[in-house]
């Protein structure tokens, strides 16, 4: 990689360990808003044993430095270096114990990375490199020791004082002071530190572990919030009891702490016993969170409890590992969710993320393998790629050694790895050794980038009733690596014949044919695999349950789709089915707009939507999932040049179109499911709500539309449909719609959280004027751009998810955004950049808009003093 104007890139191939081990950490903290003073002391001695010297590399940034010393020896500054955030005592002895005192400022830290202030509380995040705004320390995840933590405050100010592990012992001090003292005694690495004080409360529940252990289970909130804890510690106590009936794993202290802040640039973090939530993730009430809400927590609440074992008892080495914690984490977290809920309402919800998010990641300026070969800034690889990608490399672990041998993998993982800091080859080495098989080509998805893509051809011969598959594989060079290799591609498929039914499949070696899927698994480029006894010409149902992240090509009629939406056994490849369907006549009609003919409609689509739509079997969730047309990013990425205006004219066209001609249908599924019934918080009730949902967003192409959103606005009695209802009224431009935010807004002003549903809904109003109100509404007093949450609602939502506002063509949505990137870079860099890959796709645009772009881009980069991590994306994204 070029160096550009990112600056120092680090790389993978660069490991080395750290010469020293830590015996101890001893910190202690003088609380304070605008100061708060930070002693530690800390116990180094050589790995290479007693006798020799060596010099102790620290880092440290924006620290104030009031004193070091060393074996009891004040060092002055000619006994040490400071350079570019590292400082270096030369020659130390083998045992050396050395204490440093320093100041930091907490209300002045707007980065949310260290100790920082969130309402009236303080408190930290560490990864993947706060550690070092906190004190003096080898800030690296293979550093691992044990803390004890003593926190020092006004005692009215900050009543809660909380770090990791077991509470040791506290005191009163004089002047209204207090102390408490905290000890954990695991190993961990900087990372997984973690202080909170200030004024809050706390709800409180309690676990019992199989094997008897009593664990105090405590929420943290500020008092307004004690009523919407409900769903995180029942969420809690499910993660608990999953992961000892499915991984074997329990919980291995006696108090588990959430804290839950506004202001948080992250989802959560996994500190060690003391876990720290965006409230996001964390409050939730039947009037205040939707049912996507209500299943984000608990995927949420689940995804840190079981980092305990996959992250912070097994940590990782270095952070070009970031995926052997987060990939595993993930997979744990939706097979949680999915054992909770729907599985296969789940896995069709994550396959529409992984396929929408992380495949144009993986075709863009950021392109990186699960395990990066280099960074810049470690935080921009907090990805799809690392977390969802990562994921569903373990989920083929998963596919290829069935769940026994997973689980054996895992159990042996542990066995050999529990208190170390480790690798991916560690990992997969597990998995390999614990199954007595051979892994290593499967292991080239930990260093490839780019998504395969399977070209699918087949034949099928009357005569001998042979049926041959071909499959060929092949990855397109990617933005950070030009040779690709064949990957081991799990291969889950059946054969469906015209009625439907499933065919016995009978491979040409086989003596007998078995009824059924079959997993074969391909690893070369290309593939051969031959059926004999195959009654008819068969449609083929190709890689079940997204077994293999690839993009499959096989060319299907509508005819074949349609038989496998209303056929195949598999949930996923029903509404894959569905959403190639879709896709097909949606970019037909976009086509036709581009050539001024008149648009139409697909009558089989038609067919198979009323199909969908008088299927009293199925899941209404699976039903509504199919009714959801493919969104416009994910349009845009099958086309070359990206065709903007066409999409949405299309899409609008063919949902409206569908809407009209099956309005009947539509409105008696919405009667049948807007039932009056109360709300309830069960699966049941969800999916029924999710689909009069989808059925109201069709409807709202209709002349009934206005009434019935309307309506459903005013009986509503939980978030879910509150906001579907309002989403509608601004869609259709009804004038409703206003009345509807002006309410909305006078209800909940001063709910943040809700507050930023109410910005979400007015920045993603499709069309140009769009940009105008959100710039009116960064003035609206609810709003701040030091806020992560509120960024990502208003401007996040506007550039990511709003395409004919942010790609209007005169270029005012770039030139708003990039004003907005810059605005932030000084005040978050982490959130910055984040923001600043709305422009990653910009070469796939038109020419009138990718040089737009471009300037705005190169605007961005010219700015003086530029973060490493916005330097990092727009570097990449202009190269
Ligand atoms: N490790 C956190 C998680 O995945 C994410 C995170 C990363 C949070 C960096 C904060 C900062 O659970
Ligand atoms: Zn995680």
């Amino acid at each position: 990689m070029k160096e550009g104007i990112a600056g120092k890139v680090i790389y993978r191939k660069d490991y080395t360990t750290y010469p020293w081990d830590i015996k101890q950490l001893d910190l202690h903290f003088d609380i304070g808003i605008e100061t708060t003073t930070v002693r530690a002391q800390m116990e180094f001695s050589l790995k290479q044993g007693p006798g020799t010297r060596q010099s102790i590399v620290l880092n440290g940034s924006d620290l104030q430095l009031l004193s070091i010393s060393l074996n009891g020896q004040e060092l002055t500054e000619e006994d040490y270096i400071v350079e570019a955030e590292k400082l270096t005592i030369p020659d130390a002895p083998s045992s050396s114990i050395l204490k440093t005192e320093v100041k930091i400022h907490p209300s002045q830290n707007s980065a949310l990375e260290g100790v920082y202030l969130s309402g009236e509380f303080l408190l930290t995040q560490c990864e993947a490199e706060g550690f070092r705004k906190i004190t003096w320390f080898p800030d690296r995840p293979d550093v691992m020791t044990t803390y004890t933590v003593t926190l020092e405050a006004d005692q009215s100010a900050f009543p809660v004082l909380l770090s990791n592990g077991n509470e040791l012992d506290r005191g009163e001090l004089a002047g209204g002071r207090h102390w408490v003292k905290w000890d954990d005694p695991f190993p961990k690495p900087s990372y997984l530190f973690a202080l909170v004080a200030g004024d809050l409360a706390l709800v409180e529940d309690h676990f019992t572990t199989r094997s008897g252990r009593e664990v105090s289970l405590r929420i943290y909130v500020e008092e307004e919030n004690l009523d919407r804890c409900e769903h995180a510690m029942e969420s809690l106590i499910n993660a608990m009891r999953w992961d000892e009936e499915r991984f074997d794993l329990e919980y291995d202290l006696n108090v588990y702490h959430i804290v839950a802040t506004n202001d948080f640039n992250m989802g959560a973090m996994e500190n060690k016993s003391l876990n720290i939530f965006n409230s996001k993730y964390v409050l939730a009430r039947p009037d205040t969170a939707t049912d996507v809400d209500f299943q984000g927590i608990e995927g949420v609440i689940g995804h840190e409890y079981f980092h305990n074992w996959t992250g912070n008892r097994v940590t990782c080495q270095d952070w070009f590992q970031l995926t052997l914690k987060e990939g595993l984490t993930v997979f744990r977290d939706e097979e949680f969710s999915a054992d909770m809920q729907s599985r296969a309402v789940k896995r069709i919800r994550d396959i529409r993320d992984l396929r929408s998010r992380q495949y144009p990641e993986d075709d863009g300026p950021m392109s990186h393998p699960i395990r990066p070969d280099h960074y810049s800034a470690i935080n921009n690889f907090y990805t799809a790629t690392v977390y969802q990608k990562g994921a569903t490399i373990i989920r083929m672990y998963h596919t290829l050694l069935g769940e026994d041998g997973f689980q054996k993998g895992m159990k042996l993982y542990f066995e050999r790895h529990d208190g170390q800091a480790v690798t991916c080859d560690d990992f997969l080495k597990a998995m390999a050794d614990a199954n007595d098989v051979n892994l290593d080509r499967f292991g080239r998805w930990y260093s490839q980038s780019g998504t395969p893509q399977v070209k699918v051809t087949d034949h099928y011969d009357a005569a001998t009733l042979t049926y041959t598959l071909n499959l060929c594989q092949h990855t397109a060079p990617t933005h950070d690596q030009q040779e690709k290799q064949a990957l081991v591609l799990p291969f889950a498929f059946g054969l469906l014949a015209d009625d439907g039914q499933e065919l016995p499949l009978q491979l040409e070696n086989e003596a007998a044919g078995k009824p059924g899927a079959r997993l074969l698994i391909m690893e070369e480029e290309q593939q051969q695999f031959t059926f004999i006894n195959i009654s008819e010409k068969p449609v083929p149902s190709l890689f079940r349950d997204f077994s293999a992240p690839v993009k499959v090509i096989y060319d299907y009629s509508q005819q074949q789709l349609a038989i496998l939406i209303a056929h195949d056994t598999d949930a996923f490849v029903r509404w894959d089915a569905a959403q190639r369907m879709a896709e097909t006549a949606i970019l037909e009609q976009r086509k036709n707009h581009s050539e001024n003919t008149p648009m139409s409609l697909d009558p089989s689509l038609v067919k198979a939507f009323r199909g969908v739509l008088s299927d009293r079997q199925a899941d209404p969730a699976l039903l509504s999932e199919a009714l959801i047309l493919p969104d416009e990013d994910y349009l845009a990425e099958q086309m070359d040049v990206v065709d903007v205006d066409g999409i949405h004219a299309a899409r609008c066209f063919v949902k409206k179109a569908l809407a009209n001609e099956l309005m009947e249908l539509f409105k008696q599924r919405y009667a049948e499911y807007n039932d009056g019934q109360p709300y309830q918080k069960s699966a049941q009730s969800m999916a029924r709500r999710s689909m009069k949902n989808v059925c109201l967003s069709y409807l709202q192409e209709t002349e009934v539309g206005e009434s019935l959103a309307s309506a459903q606005l005013s009986s509503s009695d939980n978030m879910t449909d509150t906001l579907a209802a309002i989403r509608n009224l601004i869609f259709m431009g009804s004038p409703v719609a206003e009345t509807a935010l002006a309410d909305f807004e006078s209800s909940w002003m001063d709910d943040v959280l809700v507050m930023d549903k109410w910005f979400i809904m007015q920045a993603i109003k499709p069309g140009r004027e769009t940009v105008d109100r959100v710039r009116k509404l960064m003035d609206h007093p609810a709003f701040s751009i030091q806020n992560p949450n509120k960024v990502r609602a208003l401007i996040g939502v506007f550039a990511m998810l709003n395409t004919t506002g942010f790609h209007a063509d005169d270029g005012s949505g770039y030139e708003f955004h990039a004003d907005r990137v810059i605005e932030l870079d000084g005040l978050n860099p982490q959130i910055a950049a984040r923001m600043a890959s709305a422009f990653n796709r910009w070469k796939r645009y038109d020419e009138n808009r990718k040089a737009l772009m471009q300037n705005q881009l190169q605007r961005i980069a010219s700015v003086e003093g530029l973060s490493a991590d916005v330097a990092e994306i727009v570097g990449n994204a202009l190269q």
